[in-house]
């Protein structure tokens, strides 16, 4: 005899499908065309979705297709997909400096701006007036309060976090982000979304730093605390974390690949949001965003970097004389 609680997860489960059937899910709307802004098109539009790409700037937009053009050369070039599949990929995406005509017949919109609390809260405040009805609205914010984005809207059921990882066409998970008032169904139908998407989602609730960063970035943090204390230089610590806990790269040289002065911000957010000094950003790591020191991106973090270049060289701030 089943028990109440089974009979009730498999009545929600079927009043869940019931539900996700009768929402349809086929025009995406992309916001932000940078680093993930772009990944994320690119891999709804190979999967077949129409894909409206937004951004405010027309040059983002121009690099972000070069991009995913470049991108897609790459996998054709590996033999996993043809000419044929890349140019229908290319052909999914539109792209629109205007947000309410890229979002006009939206199903879901995957915002992927600037991480900015002021901006992100702006762009959902507008989406709000003027996505239809039915648009489920998610973010790919790494920090920000998927509960704060939703309480400036008027469907907080319909908004959710959909976070991706940077290669987003190549990384497999999706944290799919609960805020508090998030419905079953709008979380059910996201999970089979990023299934479909070929990716892996991971239900989380809403609390700073989700699971990803609560976790990462203070071990990152304490990377930074280990090369300020003087335990080890740069490349000692990388490679403790590579080789010792098979790590396939280091706490540092991974801070540099997401840009320190992200890192910073996300630390901030952990600290004010737990309230726990334990969250406290190393000094070093303050003074060397302070300085524009601000890792791959700025040319220079741990490592140094030169255009054109893979060799990893470790800055000179931080070589042993
Ligand atoms: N870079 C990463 O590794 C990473 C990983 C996971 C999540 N994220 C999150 O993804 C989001 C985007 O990060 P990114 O690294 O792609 O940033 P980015 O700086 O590369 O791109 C942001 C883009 O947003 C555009 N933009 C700014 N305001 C806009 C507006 N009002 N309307 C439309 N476009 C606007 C900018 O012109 C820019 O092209 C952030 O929330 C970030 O926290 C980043």
């Amino acid at each position: 005899m089943q028990n109440k609680k089974h009979i009730d997860l498999q009545t929600k489960i079927i009043y869940n499908n019931h539900l996700t059937k009768n929402l349809k899910m086929k025009n995406i709307a992309v916001i932000g065309s940078g680093t993930m802004g772009n990944g994320i098109a690119h891999t709804f539009a190979q999967q077949g979705y129409n894909v409206a790409m937004i951004d405010i700037s027309a040059p983002a937009l121009e690099k972000a297709m070069a991009t995913i053009s470049k991108n897609l050369d790459r996998i054709v070039a590996k033999g996993t997909i043809t000419e044929a599949d890349k140019a229908a990929t290319l052909k999914n995406i539109t792209t629109y400096t205007i947000m309410a005509e890229g979002v006009k017949n939206a199903d879901l919109v995957v915002e992927a701006a600037t991480e900015n609390v002021e901006i992100k809260l702006n762009i959902f405040r507008e989406l709000e007036k003027i996505c239809p009805p039915h648009t489920i609205l998610a973010s790919n914010t790494s920090s920000i309060s998927i509960t704060k984005i939703a309480a400036v809207t008027k469907r907080a059921d319909k908004v959710i976090g959909m976070h991706f990882m940077n290669p987003v066409p190549v990384m497999k998970l999706v944290e799919v982000i609960r805020g508090y008032s998030t419905s079953d169904e709008v979380t059910n139908l996201i999970m089979e979304t990023s299934r479909k998407l070929n990716k892996i989602p991971v239900e989380v609730n809403d609390y700073p730093g989700f699971v990803a960063n609560k976790i990462l970035m203070p071990m990152i943090n304490e990377a930074i605390i280990t090369l300020h204390e003087g335990t080890a230089g740069v490349e000692e610590i990388d490679t403790v974390m590579k080789l010792g806990m098979a790590h396939p790269m280091g706490p540092l040289q991974l801070a540099d690949f997401i840009g320190l002065d992200v890192c910073l911000s996300i630390m901030k957010v952990l600290q004010d949001g737990y309230g726990n000094p334990k969250y406290a950003a190393c000094p070093l790591l303050v003074n060397m965003v302070t300085a524009g020191h601000l890792g791959a991106k700025s040319g220079q973090g741990f490592y140094k970097y030169t255009a054109g270049s893979k060799e990893l060289v470790v800055a000179d701030m931080f070589r042993k004389s």
